[in-house]
């Protein structure tokens, strides 16, 4: 690695969370706003954007639609694969606390899982 490269943090989870679709489908878009808003207060609050935590940062996207498009809004959480429906504020607090930083996810709230396949070349 040359001097000049970039060192990016390591990840620990990538949260993507279907949250206001263009096509308004899974959930009212202010329900998901309101989760949308937790999700990055707790985040946040947790320390869990830390560059410095030692299991990585914890990174967050809002995107448009994640083909479940019903109960939402739609959490899913890499590199689980675990899916959670009708994730309102009051849901996002327990799931982070539980699932990412205690690893536990929360089985009455999932609806599917859904991990990535292991042999691909380019993982170690
Ligand atoms: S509109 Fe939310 S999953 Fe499709």
């Amino acid at each position: 690695m040359s001097e000049s490269a970039i060192v990016q943090p390591q990840i620990s989870h990538h949260l993507l969370l279907c949250a206001t679709p263009t096509k308004v489908k899974c959930c009212d878009p202010s329900t998901g706003i309101a989760s949308w808003n937790e999700l990055k207060r707790v985040i946040r609050e947790l320390g869990l954007e830390n560059t410095k935590r030692p299991e990585g940062i914890v990174l967050r996207s809002k995107v448009d639609c994640l083909r479940v498009c019903e109960r939402g809004p739609i959490l899913v959480v890499w590199p689980d694969g675990i899916w959670y429906t009708e994730v309102t504020t009051d849901k996002i607090e327990p799931i982070v606390q539980q699932h990412i930083v205690q690893q536990q996810p929360i089985q009455k709230w999932i609806h599917k899982t859904t991990p990535f396949k292991t042999n691909s070349p380019l993982v170690e």
